[in-house]
Parts: structure tokens; C-alpha cells; sequence
């Protein structure tokens, strides 16, 4: 075989390791619900992401909108309103997919004083989405899973690659992974998009078999056309041979 051959060779070895988004069936961590987070921001913006999800495949979306104290102030009332209203515009232009909202909770006093009332935005079996500052270690996390995990809730740790504070990082993964605290991949980190150490901590991830769950936490369009463009790459062909939580949901 020339190198003719060769190029088309591996063109076909990689579409047929295309990371299977129809496999993967739901994406559990986006921020469409137009205005009131920093997601997406018009009705109209939020149908064309929609309309992309299910071309990609995806049959069902868990859309999750910051709750962060001041900075996005948001609860169970204006979430619920938001999606009451896309769901609306999505049945009138007919366009089918499955839609439920949850949250991406902030980690601070004020979301473990939720935890304590339970009153708290949660998705499928119980899960909790839950992030960390990007730029400190919390020190009072272990307090806020044991008392998630006492209340039933299932605590998922989004986007855990992007925690660059970690120095044992994959230590650390595991010891989250056995108090029961669910690991989120980002599906973009595997792209670079946040940047090379955050890349190389996806990568580790996916090495370790230590994803429970994967998302697009998709903000807007461009996320999921790099996402699109990038889903042939070995990092995300080695991803359909992982067990995800995602086909459960
Ligand atoms: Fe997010």
C-alpha cells in the first residue's frame, strides 16, 4: 500500500473510532437555558444548540445552569421557567428531543446550607452537580460529600481535570472515586481548550478509567463545533470503551 493508501486507511480506522455519541445517548452538564447564566442568551440561540446536540446524536439533555450566591443567583423556580419556555418553542417548531434540568452548584456556604435543607436541583438517580473554585483547593469538601451523601444525594464533581491545584492528581481522583463522589470529564479539555495541563489531566483521566460521567458543558455553538471537529481524536475514540454513567441517565 503507498502512502495514497495509507492516508485513506487511517481516515477509515478513525471514522470507525468516531467518539459514538449516540452511545453516550445524554449530555448531563450544559448551560442552554437562554439568560440566565452565562450560556447561552436568546430563545433563538438556545434552539440552534439544541438542534446541534441532536445532529450529533444525543437523544437527551440534562441542561445545567450555574447557581453561584451573587453571581448567578438562580433557583429551582427560574430554572424550571426557563426550560418551561424552551421546552415550549421546541414542541412548537417539532423538534424531538429529550429535555430535564438540574444545576451546576457552586461549592460554598451557601450551597452546603441547600444541601442541609434539601433543597437542592438534582438529575436521574439522585445526582448532585457540584464545582469547585478553579483557583483553590475547597478545604471543607469531605464535610460537604459526607453530608450530600447522608441527605441521598449522589454527588458528581464536574470537570475534575480542571483543577489544576491538584498536584496528586490522580491520587486524588481515586480517592474521590472511592468515597463515592463521581468524577465529570469535560469533553472539550480533551481538545485543549483550557489549556495543556488541563489536557493532559483529561487524558490521565480517561488512562485510569476514572470517568463517571462526561459532558459537553456546552456555552455556545463553538463548543460543540470543536467538540464535532475533534471526535475522531484518539483521546476520544479511547472514550467508547470506558463504562459510562452517561447511557443510564
Ligand atoms: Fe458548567
Amino acid at each position: 500500500m503507498g502512502w495514497l493508501g495509507s492516508i485513506f486507511s487511517s481516515k477509515k480506522i478513525q471514522n470507525t473510532d468516531y467518539l459514538n455519541f449516540e452511545k453516550i445517548g445524554t449530555d448531563m452538564h450544559s448551560h442552554i437555558i437562554p439568560g440566565i447564566d452565562d450560556g447561552s442568551r436568546t430563545l433563538d440561540e438556545s434552539i440552534a444548540l439544541v438542534h446541534k446536540f441532536k445532529s450529533l446524536g444525543y437523544r437527551k439533555l440534562i441542561t445545567t445552569p450555574h447557581i453561584m450566591a451573587e453571581v448567578y443567583p438562580n433557583n429551582r423556580e427560574l430554572i424550571n421557567k426557563g426550560l418551561g419556555n424552551l421546552k415550549r418553542e421546541l414542541d412548537r417548531i417539532q423538534l424531538d428531543i429529550e429535555i430535564e434540568a438540574a444545576a451546576e452548584y457552586y461549592f460554598d456556604d451557601t450551597f452546603f446550607d441547600m444541601v442541609k435543607t434539601g433543597d437542592v436541583l438534582s438529575f436521574s438517580d439522585n445526582y448532585v452537580l457540584v464545582e469547585f473554585s478553579f483557583h483553590s483547593e475547597p478545604t471543607n469538601e469531605k464535610a460537604l460529600f459526607f453530608e450530600m451523601q447522608m441527605k441521598g444525594y449522589k454527588p458528581v464533581l464536574a470537570h475534575f481535570e480542571r483543577y489544576t491545584y491538584f498536584d496528586d492528581f490522580i491520587d486524588k481522583a481515586n480517592r474521590y472515586k472511592e468515597h463515592g463522589v463521581n468524577i465529570q470529564l469535560n469533553l472539550n479539555s480533551l481538545t485543549g481548550h483550557y489549556g495543556q495541563t488541563v489536557k493532559k489531566q483529561a487524558e490521565k483521566l480517561v488512562d485510569n478509567d476514572l470517568i463517571h460521567f462526561i459532558g459537553t458543558d456546552c456555552h455556545r455553538m463553538q463548543h460543540l463545533n470543536l467538540l464535532e471537529s475533534h471526535a475522531g481524536d484518539y483521546y476520544f475514540s479511547k472514550l467508547n470503551n470506558l463504562q459510562l454513567k452517561n447511557q443510564l441517565l
